[in-house]
């Protein structure tokens, strides 16, 4: 049996004095389920204030971000190093970096390899355009992703890796797939490859989120389906309330 898993990714919002206050606002809700794996994932800069409230409980903390390379001259970012020093878990190839910072397969891979060097867990994102969505190519691009991201990692450092499915048309636009549509992609697309790569063993344990305008309306929908397993949850992440709903529908 896979541990529901559900993740919050504040991106681009919180400043220390915020992150604070919504971590104090959702604790008590999060630390009442502990049949789910929690995670939150606030910026760089809220990572360590963020580590010290959550010393002593079960909720995870995760970056949304990390350089491959341990240290050097790379003006503005991060090493893995510098997230384990407060981290268990990274994002990594997050469709708005792979939009927005050129982030491509090539450095997914990269990443990744990084982050299990330093015994960090990748929360690995894949997913599709609206263009390839429309063109009928969303099963081919995720394939071909996790094929590209997963290549040449070990299959007994795979296990413990998560994958989150998120097509980008249902980032953040309150259009989220159908719990049918996600599963369908997860299953054939995502676990497929997953077990191509690692064999079958390996990627029955694998979990696989959806994320895309997850909310505590349809959150439950999502996570009553076979493959999906948990949730990267965005905007709503960072209203409490709904945040712990959302956890809870995973139980
Ligand atoms: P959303 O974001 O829940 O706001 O759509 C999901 C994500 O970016 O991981």
């Amino acid at each position: 049996m896979r541990k529901p898993f559900v993740a919050g990714n504040w991106k681009m919002n919180k400043t220390v004095d915020k992150a604070t206050l919504l971590v104090a606002d959702m604790l008590p809700g999060l630390e009442a389920v502990k049949t789910v794996d929690r995670v939150v994932c606030p910026p760089f800069t809220s990572l360590m204030v963020v580590a010290g409230m959550l010393a002593g409980t079960e909720i995870g903390l995760g970056a949304q971000n990390m350089h491959w390379e341990e240290s050097g001259a790379y003006t503005g970012d991060v090493s893995p190093d510098m997230v384990k020093e407060f981290c268990e878990y990274v994002i990594i190839g997050h469709s708005e970096r792979r939009a927005y910072f050129n982030e491509t397969d090539e450095s997914v891979n990269k990443k990744i390899k990084a982050a299990i060097k330093v015994g960090l867990t990748p929360i690995v994102c894949v997913g599709e355009t609206l263009a390839q969505y429309d063109a009928g190519q969303t099963e081919a691009v995720v394939s071909a992703q996790v094929k590209a991201d997963f290549a040449g990692i070990d299959p007994k450092d795979a296990m413990d890796l998560v994958v989150a499915y998120e097509p980008i048309w249902a980032i953040g636009t309150g259009k989220a797939a159908t719990s049918d549509q996600a599963n369908d992609i997860i299953k054939n697309a995502v676990r497929k490859n997953l077990a191509v790569q690692f064999g079958e063993e390996v990627a029955q344990n694998m979990r696989i989120l959806y994320g895309g305008s997850v909310n505590a309306a349809n959150a439950k929908e999502f996570f009553a389906m076979s493959d999906i397993d948990g949730g990267l949850i965005g905007g709503a992440s960072m209203k409490p309330e709904d945040f712990v709903k959302i956890v809870e529908a995973a139980a």
